[in-house]
């Protein structure tokens, strides 16, 4: 929906619409500003522009309300699979019992990768860090799958299924080549986060047994990591997309934004500070007033963030769903009351209650996916699992978008006026 509007900037007067979406959010469109006035906005961080409009997830930051097509993720959490959320993102509804079966068929004949594909492990050192491993063996798949068609459906939705069958199958044979042990292959029984389980952890001497509490843990926090609108990792698929590069690449792309310290990579980075706190005689307090100082550019990752001013609504599920799997799991782990500790002071402390910084998705589920046996440095690689129907929606969304551009920012050039070049003798 759009009203006309006259924007005053300045001397100039831009006539303008106003959009209004479906929740009542509010941009004005700025399409003609510098056709108008020979002027552009620039806004570093983009934390005051709108690269899109997208009827996928809706996040209104400072109640701290989160939706995928519409459903509050506490009920998409507690009550679907994860490969029902998938559907949702991808095609705007929830499946119905054939719809689920039929999609998660076309998932699973996707699990496997082609054996060529397997000798690439061998070249990764055993040291490599598995996001690296990840965004390799993606790209690598258009290699074996160049005949990305983004005008034809059909090929539209086989590399999207493509990839959810076989992401999953990369991630567990990274764990597995970490750790010298053979690739285990998946089973037609078991759906998608059992699978998973079973790749990663299955030992070839004995049957492997699915642990419910596992999987329930595994199949909520994927659930919860699947979208979170123009995030950096998100944005820069689109941005990707946008050239019309095939979809391996695209969302290899993702990956690679994903992994920095201040998006995805921060739930690894905020077991390493609790450990780092654990170890320091449990002295949490102190790694709070390094947070403050002014002098230190130490941060407590898992807090903050551009969107939420408020508590981040995933965070709040996952440190319940962590009580749960603790105790159930009887695993007394310190790192929990540090975290907790942690979280009551920031509540509380006036240079966070100021600065509206409050636990996110990433503060907690490290502690889940630690009591799982999930190593470290495979904490990325699991968000990057949860947000990839998320990363292959917005593709979608924006790729079957008639009106679709490929993106391109402008600048406000600061550098040198023109010059002319000297003799190298002469400079
Ligand atoms: C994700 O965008 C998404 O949706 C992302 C995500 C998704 O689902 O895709 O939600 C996933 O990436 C969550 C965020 C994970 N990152 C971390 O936990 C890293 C630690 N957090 C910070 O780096 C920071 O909070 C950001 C990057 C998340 C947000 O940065 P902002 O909004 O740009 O805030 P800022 O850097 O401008 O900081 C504002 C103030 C500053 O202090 P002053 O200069 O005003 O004195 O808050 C301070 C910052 O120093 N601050 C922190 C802090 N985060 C911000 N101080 C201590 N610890 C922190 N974590």
């Amino acid at each position: 929906m759009s009203d006309s509007a006259k924007i005053q900037l300045n001397k100039f007067e831009l006539d303008s619409r106003i959009i209004t979406g479906s929740e009542n959010e509010k941009g004005f469109d700025i399409t003609k500003l510098r056709p108008t006035t020979g002027h552009i906005t620039l806004d570093p961080g983009y934390g005051n522009t709108g690269a899109c409009m997208s009827d996928i997830t809706f996040i209104d930051g400072e109640k701290g309300i989160l939706r995928y097509r519409g459903y509050p993720i506490e009920q998409l959490a507690e009550k679907c699979k994860f490969t029902e959320i998938c559907y949702l993102l991808l095609y705007g509804e929830l499946p119905n019992s054939n719809q689920q079966e039929l999609f998660s068929q076309k998932i699973k004949k996707e699990q496997n990768i082609h054996e060529d594909m397997k000798r690439f492990f061998d070249g990764f050192p055993i040291t490599a860090h598995p996001m690296a491993i990840l965004s390799a063996m993606v790209t690598s798949l258009s290699a074996y799958h160049s005949d990305t068609d983004i005008t034809n459906p059909d090929k539209i939705d086989n590399d999207i299924i493509r990839l959810l069958g076989k992401v999953k199958s990369f991630a567990a044979f990274s764990y597995r080549k970490s750790h010298g042990l053979p690739f285990i292959y998946p089973q037609p029984e078991l759906n998608y986060v059992e699978n998973f389980l079973h790749m990663m952890f299955s030992d070839a001497q004995e049957n492997y047994e699915t642990d419910p509490i596992l999987a329930e843990a595994l199949n909520l926090l994927l659930i919860l990591h699947a979208d979170h609108e123009q995030n950096c990792s998100t944005s820069t698929v689109r941005m990707v997309g946008s050239s019309q590069a095939n979809l391996h690449a695209t969302i290899s792309a993702g990956i690679s934004a994903l992994w920095g310290p201040l998006h995805g990579g921060a739930n690894q980075r905020v077991i390493e500070m609790l450990e780092q706190i654990r170890d320091d005689g449990g002295d949490y307090k102190k790694y709070v007033n390094m947070a403050k100082d002014k002098n230190s550019d130490y941060k407590l990752f898992g807090f903050g963030h551009r969107v939420y001013k408020n508590y981040d609504p995933r965070a709040k599920v996952i440190s319940q769903a962590a009580e749960r799997v603790l105790k159930a799991l009887n695993v007394d782990d310190p790192l929990m009351d540090i975290a907790k500790n942690l979280e009551h002071i920031a509540l509380n402390d006036n240079y966070f209650v100021q600065r509206k910084l409050y636990p996110n998705v990433d503060f907690y589920s490290g502690i889940i996916y630690k009591a799982m046996g999930i190593p470290t440095n495979m904490f990325t690689v699991m968000f990057a699992l949860g947000r990839l129907p998320g990363w292959l929606s917005h593709w979608r969304e924006m790729i079957t978008d008639p009106k679709s551009k490929i993106n391109r920012p402008r600048q406000i050039y600061t550098g040198p006026i023109l010059r002319n070049v000297k003799p190298v003798g002469d400079r």
